[in-house]
C-alpha cells in the first residue's frame, strides 16, 4: 500500500509509521510526507528515513480549495493510495476528501466524539475525565467526525499537566496507527 503522510509539527506518530514498516509490520511504503509548516520536526524525520519530504505553506495559496488541490496533485504524483494526517493542523475541504473517498486517515488525541478540535487534551483534564485516549478515524468534512477504525484509552492522573497526558496519549497514538493502516494494508 502506498503511503502519503500529512504533518504540521513534530512527526513522531510519521516516526512511528515509518518504524512499524522498517519492522515488517505494515505491508506499505511512506511515497511521501507533505509538510505545511517550515519548522515542522518531521522533514527532519523524513529525510533520516530517506523519505521525500514536501513542503506546501498554506500561506502561498488564496484559498483553502487552492491549497487542497495543490495537495491532490502532489499527493497523486507520488501515486498515493492512502493518505495520512498525523498532526495536520488545517481544516480541509471537499476538494481533498472527494479526492480520496475513504481513503483519508486522521489520528486524534481523545476518545472521539468527546473533545474535537484543537486542544483536546486541555479540553479532557478542563472536563476532569479519569480517561481518555486517541482514535484513528476516517476524514470527512466535519472536523473529527469519520467512522472510527480503532481508539485506545489512555488514564488521566491527579497531577496530570496537558505535556504529561500528552506524552501518555502519544505512545497510545504509536501504537494504534501503525495498525489502522497494517488492517488497511491487509484488505
Ligand atoms: C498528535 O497528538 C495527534 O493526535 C494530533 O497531533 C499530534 C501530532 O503529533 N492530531 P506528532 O506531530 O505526530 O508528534
Amino acid at each position: 500500500l502506498k503511503l502519503g503522510i500529512m504533518a504540521s509539527g513534530n512527526g513522531s506518530n510519521f516516526e512511528a509509521v515509518a518504524q512499524a514498516i522498517a519492522k515488517g509490520q505494515i505491508n506499505a511504503q511512506i511515497q511521501v510526507l507533505i509538510y505545511n509548516n517550515p519548522s515542522a520536526q518531521a522533514p527532519i524525520r523524513a529525510a533520516n528515513r530517506g523519505v521525500e519530504a514536501v513542503l506546501l505553506n498554506h500561506r502561498d495559496y488564496n484559498s483553502r480549495e487552492a491549497f487542497d488541490e495543490k495537495i491532490v496533485h502532489t499527493l497523486r504524483q507520488y501515486d498515493v493510495e492512502l493518505v495520512i494526517m498525523a498532526g495536520w493542523m488545517r481544516l480541509v475541504t471537499p476538494v481533498l476528501i472527494d479526492a480520496f473517498p475513504d481513503k483519508i486517515i486522521n489520528i486524534h488525541p481523545s476518545l472521539l466524539p468527546s473533545f474535537k478540535g484543537v486542544n483536546a487534551v486541555e479540553q479532557a483534564l478542563a472536563a476532569g475525565v479519569k480517561i481518555t485516549g486517541c482514535t484513528v478515524h476516517l476524514v470527512c468534512l466535519e472536523v473529527d467526525s469519520g467512522s472510527i477504525l480503532i481508539q485506545a484509552a489512555v488514564p488521566v492522573l491527579p497531577n496530570d499537566t496537558p505535556e504529561t497526558l500528552h506524552a501518555r496519549i502519544q505512545l497510545q497514538e504509536h501504537q494504534i496507527l501503525p495498525q489502522a493502516i497494517a488492517l488497511a494494508a491487509q484488505r
